[in-house]
């Protein structure tokens, strides 16, 4: 475990698994971000470099800016001062362009549409733009990112013939089906049981390799942010800042034993000594 004191100096995450040579953008760069609500300073001075390919998991206490920095970055909410960017592009243009996709705790699928036809929604409603694809290639996508999430056979089925777990994987297939670059999650399993969060890590684990996505996760779980992340970035409250960067030293392919580990241990024992202080 290693920490990286930030003493405002521009903090940079790196993925082992998928240098570039350092020619290509980071997949997120914010610089001296702020963000207001009116009076309040919900982030400040946030200065984070995420390389392409990496997987960042965020803690935090509530109301500390967790969501809001994921909003920030995916466009819903305006920066107040200094800069975003997602792949070197104004983070409107990487909107456009579906760099990114959001997954939230809530599936937000649509109940009248099977499963299938939710993972296509995205492609149906890009086709009026100039991102449109051939539509064999997206049915084939769809089928593909429903087998990827292990829900292979249940293509035609209803969110309400489906459990919460697998809602929740329907909606990682649909986040998918553009191929973006960029995978925002909020909470995306605090609603579900401990069993299929379980699973539900693991598999986001594999997609994450077999994708090579960046994620971005927010968390409540101390074990689940040690599970994924490469790094935790654990955000303060009172106004939103960063904390600390955390490198996570466990080696992939993570596997759910990991988590009796001493190193395992160890790294939470520390991590809940911040979160308490934040
Ligand atoms: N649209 C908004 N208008 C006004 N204030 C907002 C808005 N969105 C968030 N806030 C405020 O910004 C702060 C950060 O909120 P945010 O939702 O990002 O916290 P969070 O870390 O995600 O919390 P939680 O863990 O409970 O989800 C809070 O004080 C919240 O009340
Ligand atoms: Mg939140």
């Amino acid at each position: 475990m290693t920490v990286q004191k930030l003493d405002n100096n521009m903090t940079n995450v790196t993925h082992d698994m998928n240098k570039t040579g350092g020619a290509s953008a980071p997949a997120v760069s914010l610089k001296n971000a702020q963000v207001r609500f009116g009076d309040l300073t919900a982030l400040e001075n946030i200065d984070l470099e995420v390389e392409a390919g990496a997987f960042i998991t965020i803690l935090g206490p509530s109301g500390c800016g967790k969501s809001t920095l994921l909003r920030l970055v995916s466009d819903l909410v305006p920066i107040a001062d200094g800069e975003v960017n997602v792949f070197g592009q104004h983070v409107a243009a990487a909107r456009l362009a579906r760099e990114f996709a959001f997954v939230f705790q809530d599936s937000t699928l649509l109940p009248w549409r099977t499963a299938i036809e939710n993972v296509r929604l995205p492609l149906e409603i890009g086709a009026k733009h100039a991102h449109k694809r051939p539509k064999a290639k997206s049915e084939k996508s769809a089928e593909e990112l429903l087998e990827l999430v292990g829900l292979k056979g249940r293509e035609n089925a209803l969110p309400h013939e489906l459990s919460g777990g697998m809602k929740q994987r329907v909606a990682i297939a649909r986040a998918l089906i553009c191929k973006p670059r960029l995978l925002l999650m909020d909470e995306p399993f605090g609603a579900l049981d401990e069993i299929t969060r379980d699973r539900l890590n693991e598999q986001i684990l594999k997609i994450w390799q077999e994708t090579k996505t960046t994620i971005l996760f927010v968390t409540h779980s101390i074990p689940e942010a040690i599970f994924l992340g490469q790094k935790v970035l654990m955000l303060e409250a009172n106004p939103g800042r960063v904390r600390e960067l955390i490198d996570i030293d466990l080696p992939y392919p993570r596997e759910l034993p990991i988590r009796e580990t001493q190193e395992f241990n160890k790294i939470s024992r520390y991590l809940r000594e911040v979160l308490e202080t934040c």
